[in-house]
């Protein structure tokens, strides 16, 4: 198999072909998808009509799958397997959802900018949606190049945020639109956590903000002037240059990197079947654990050896 990779934005996000994700991959493939991944950080696979057991199938090769927090909720009837989330207007039986369905109401929140699971001690490495249904017309999904949008912060502000901590929380990112049926056991289950405002991207040794709607707080800065911080971050992160609009073909698999992108859902008419399914690859620690490997010229500057020497 030898990959094609297609730029689709001037910053980034790629097209990536010649590949069929439902067959066995070697480990040059997978490398060259993650290397794709690393400088591009959204990757779009087109006609790939996998099932859920070769979505996850693909997906495990990039590390530990999430299972769904609606677990929290032992009322909740699934209509997918729990690695599976049901990113869809339909219900346990596959009808849709009535218009002021909780299910709904809660999926409703996607449309908030966001880097999935930001909101759990140990984040989102990758997400991974494909197309089973859409609608005819909306129902984009939008992302956000969150390392472009560090490199473009004035020198001043990213000195002032470099160490800064945010609380992420989607009780908090839920209640923004309103939706606050959360119960004690998800109330428990989902307390904040802190996240690094400002992290390095492994794969790429850039440093990238790290935001989402899910931010509620600063550590150490009084609410009223954290939140206004978190808008003006947001604000900027979310300007037009940095934003690719992803139109959904029938068998789209789009792959992106949690750690350095954010997303969010686009209308579209509730009366059509949207049907998306997630797999979602958990990172290895939380942002405050993460070891930052250095680059071998910043390692050599360290250990004071002379450029060039080995
Ligand atoms: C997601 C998500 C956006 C969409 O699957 O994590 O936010 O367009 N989806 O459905
Ligand atoms: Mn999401």
């Amino acid at each position: 198999m030898k990959l094609s990779v297609k730029p689709l934005h001037a910053l980034f996000v790629a097209e990536v072909s010649g590949i069929d994700l439902s067959a066995a991959l070697d480990n040059s493939v997978l490398e060259g998808i993650v290397r794709a991944s690393d400088r591009y950080a959204v990757l779009v696979f087109r006609n790939q009509h996998l099932d859920d057991a070769q979505q996850i199938a693909f997906s495990a090769h990039f590390g530990p799958l999430e299972t769904s927090i609606k677990q929290l909720r032992p009322d909740h009837r699934f209509r997918l397997d729990p690695q599976v989330a049901d990113i869809s207007n339909l219900d346990a039986q596959g009808k849709l959802l009535p218009c002021a369905d909780r299910n709904r109401m809660y999926g409703l929140g996607d449309r908030l900018w966001h880097t999935d699971s930001s909101f759990k001690a140990i984040p989102a490495k990758y997400s991974l949606l494909s197309a089973r249904a859409i609608p005819a017309k909306g129902g984009e999904t939008q992302f956000t190049d969150l390392r472009a949008a560090y490199d473009a912060l004035p020198e001043d502000v990213r000195t002032q945020i470099e160490d800064l901590v945010a609380e992420h929380s989607i009780l908090y990112s839920r209640s923004t639109i309103g939706f606050t049926d959360f119960s004690p056991e998800e109330r428990a289950g989902l307390a904040p956590v802190p996240q690094k405002l400002v992290r390095v991207h492994p794969g790429s040794q850039r440093k990238t903000l790290y935001l989402a709607s899910h931010a509620m707080g600063i550590r150490g800065m009084p609410i009223p002037e954290a939140r206004l911080l978190l808008t003006d971050l947001m604000e900027h992160a979310t300007r037009s240059q940095f934003v690719y609009t992803h139109r959904w073909q029938l068998g789209d698999l789009v792959m992106w990197d949690d750690r350095c992108t954010m997303h969010r859902a686009r209308p579209y008419d509730m009366a059509q079947v949207r049907d998306m399914h997630r797999t979602t690859v958990s990172d290895v620690a939380s942002t405050l654990d993460q070891l930052v490997f250095p680059t071998p010229l910043a390692r050599s500057k360290l250990r004071g050896i002379p450029k060039g020497a080995k």
